[in-house]
């Protein structure tokens, strides 16, 4: 792409050129050098949790059926078939001990084996024309789980998922850590929004400077008890490792009566002191940070929040994780999943849900804001115009690059990674420098892979 340089040093100094929110030599190159090569989050064990469970799951183009064979094994195998290149599995999940092909009817079983061939004799020769048993789907080059979470990379040369989302796994655990028993998810629901894929991720990793103006009206109508949504700006954001996010100041208290305050039940915050580190409990009961919105990149985001459920003062929180995953360079298919303690006591994960669906998912309030926002933003990004535009995401910078606020210390802020109060753009500019980076590595060849390889 000419002149790629300099958009990526543009974007590495906070001015982003506008177009690149709706451009498909941009979309191009994030397929060929990110997609290809990031650890995408694809899903949760929980939702593949008997031998034979699957679901089916896209990385960007890539189909893939997220298998639990009969050796309890979760396996990413590329939903494409052997013969002809018919999608063999069809349905979004279910169970099943093996998937058929509805072109010619070669069958596979759950773990990518290719065993049956109809007309195998006739048309092949059997065995000895076409043995069957070095043949499977090709299974994703990469694949690891973090409490639970399933990660695809299509690079085989993918560093450790450890060491990819680094830091970052100390924020993770509060989503998907609360007890020993991890997670279980509810959805995910499914919808498509005109949008670009990295304006939702951006906005989740750090945006806290949009809540007052842009969900205003639910702060009105009183769905939070904090008064006022400016109250953001006492928060802090932080960015470690490959993510980042935004956190609440709670009132002054211990870290039992922080996490009552948002809503937990006693039972659930004694697992979550025996699971959580020491720092991990000291951001909370020490510090008074509550995490709210998070980002990991590329495109996997979380959400924590807490408001009020019934006629009543009193709040209750919810976990959704979700991703943007791009179809087009104005379109974003989101995958929207509620999460909760697997031990949450039942009353709890029911309200919980009812939390989050007022707030998030297809009909949450805030969604509904945020879209607005983020459709019309990629239509304008698709202009002539938008080409001679950089747009100003250096918040919290002074003009010669110096912060305008200084880090929080270990004092101040027990986690790992960098941390801020008050206004600033830090996480959306380490999240677009980190995709500057994919973006400039030209790709490596690819071999060829034919399933015997595999
Ligand atoms: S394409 Fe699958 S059996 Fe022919
Ligand atoms: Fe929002």
């Amino acid at each position: 792409m000419n002149g790629l340089d300099a958009l990526l040093s543009d974007v590495r100094r906070g001015m982003i050129p506008a177009h690149i929110y709706n451009d498909e030599e941009i979309f191009r190159l994030e397929r060929e050098r990110l997609f290809s090569r990031a650890w995408i989050f694809v899903g949760h064990e929980s939702e593949v949790p008997r031998p034979g469970d699957y679901v089916v799951r896209r990385v960007l183009d890539d189909s893939f059926i997220i298998a639990r064979g009969e050796d309890a094994q979760v396996r990413a195998l590329f939903n494409m078939c052997l013969h002809r290149g018919m999608q063999v599995c069809r349905a979004e999940m279910g169970n099943a001990s093996h998937f058929r092909c509805p072109y010619h009817g070669w069958s596979y079983r759950n773990d990518g084996r290719l065993v049956g061939l109809p007309f195998h004799q006739d048309a092949y020769g059997g065995d000895a024309g076409f043995p069957r048993d070095r043949q499977r789907l090709l299974a994703a080059p990469a694949l690891d789980t973090y409490n639970g979470l399933i990660f695809v990379s299509i690079d085989p040369e993918a560093p450790p998922l450890a060491d990819y989302l680094g830091d970052i796994r100390f924020y993770l655990d509060y989503y998907t850590r609360q007890s020993a028993a991890g997670i279980e998810l509810r959805g995910p629901q499914r919808w498509r929004i005109k949008a670009n894929w990295k304006i939702g991720a951006e906005n989740f990793a750090g945006d806290m400077y949009h809540t007052p103006q842009t969900h205003t009206s639910v702060v009105e109508i009183g769905l939070f008890r904090e008064p006022k949504a400016a109250k953001r700006k006492d928060g802090a954001t932080y960015w470690a490792g490959n993510g980042g996010g935004t956190t609440y100041k709670l009132p002054p208290g211990s870290l039992e009566e922080r996490l009552r305050y948002v809503g937990y039940p006693d039972p659930m915050i004694e697992s979550m002191k025996r699971c959580w580190s020491a720092e991990q409990r000291d951001v909370v009961g020490r510090d008074g940070f509550m995490i709210s919105a998070a980002s990991v990149f590329p495109n996997m985001s979380m959400v924590h929040n807490w408001p009020k459920v019934g006629d009543s003062e009193q709040v209750l929180p919810f976990i959704s994780i979700r991703t943007w995953q791009p179809v087009a360079p104005d379109e974003t298919e989101v995958l929207s999943w509620f999460a909760v303690d697997a031990q949450a006591p039942p009353e709890f994960k029911s309200l919980s849900y009812k939390a989050y669906l007022m707030c998030f998912g297809s009909t949450g309030m805030f969604e509904q804001d945020d879209v607005e926002n983020w459709v019309s933003l990629t239509s304008t990004a698709a202009g002539t115009m938008a080409r001679r535009l950089l747009l100003n995401s250096r918040m919290g910078l002074l003009a010669d690059g110096t912060p305008v606020s200084q880090a929080l210390t270990r004092a101040q802020f027990a986690g790992p990674g960098e941390a801020r109060t008050g206004y600033g753009e830090y996480n959306q500019r380490h999240l677009l420098s980190r995709w500057a980076d994919y973006l400039e590595r030209p790709p490596a060849p690819v071999a060829a892979g034919t399933a015997a390889r595999a």
